[in-house]
């Protein structure tokens, strides 16, 4: 059977790396998370104080992209992916606030954009993948087999992710964390490069009120549609 590509897009916590883990998993294909990506590189500018509250330095973390190694490991049996940055296991620090709160700007620099893209693609070659991010289905691979665009109203996108940092003991409080969602949004979707938007042939999925199983079966459903499985 020839590979395929499922692209996953949309806005912030809205549930895109949980269907795709599960589908990676139901499938039996990679999963490749595209956030953690542009997290591992605002990771890194931080630890190098590239990035401070009172400077954003864009020519020092051009400079050392090519000092940026990111890979990955995925136990498809369990749905875990793991992240790492120069060969340290960074999943857990790259969900943290304080990379939340810049990775937007980061994510907007043309020259991080471009590293990116190119190794996801890379990535698209070898194998079939479901791949979460803001510009899979128009950037990254326009030919997709099946794109998806997710998104959820606001404050239950909020809570999901206050939920999610509450479960692993982080210090949180709802509206910082609404406020990053809302200001996430207005950069994504008003960036020059990559802009986040629906692709034209993307299928909406709002997931403010519908079950996860609901949206999983919704996905499988549009696979099936399209003879992909
Ligand atoms: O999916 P996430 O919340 O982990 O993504 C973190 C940030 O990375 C998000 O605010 C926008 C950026 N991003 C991007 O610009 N393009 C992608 N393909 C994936 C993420």
């Amino acid at each position: 059977m020839k590979n395929y590509i499922i692209a996953i897009d949309g806005f912030s916590s809205c549930g895109k790396s949980t269907v795709a883990k599960d589908l990676a998993k139901k499938l039996a294909i990679a999963y490749v998370d595209t956030g953690a990506m542009y997290r591992s590189v605002t990771l890194y500018a931080l630890k190098h104080g590239f990035i401070t509250d009172c400077k954003f330095d864009e020519q020092a973390i051009i400079s050392s992209l090519n000092d940026i190694d990111i890979t990955f490991t995925y136990e498809a049996s369990t749905g875990t992916n793991t992240t790492f940055l120069n060969g340290q296991n960074v999943e857990k620090e790259i969900r943290g606030i304080q990379v939340s709160q810049n990775v937007s700007k980061v994510s907007a620099i043309q020259a991080v954009r471009a590293k990116l893209v190119d190794y996801q693609r890379n990535m698209g070659q070898k194998t079939s993948l479901v791949m979460d991010g803001r510009d899979i289905g128009t950037v990254v691979f326009p030919n997709a087999d099946l794109k998806i665009f997710m998104t959820a109203r606001d404050e239950v996108r909020a809570q999901r992710r206050y939920d999610e940092m509450k479960q692993k003991g982080e210090t949180v409080d709802f509206e910082t964390i609404l406020t990053n969602v809302k200001e996430r949004d207005l950069i994504d979707t008003t960036r020059k490069e990559s802009p986040l938007r629906k692709a034209d042939d993307a299928v909406l999925l709002d997931n403010s009120d519908i079950t996860k199983e609901e949206q999983f079966d919704f996905i499988i459903n549009e696979l099936k549609k399209r003879h992909i499985i």
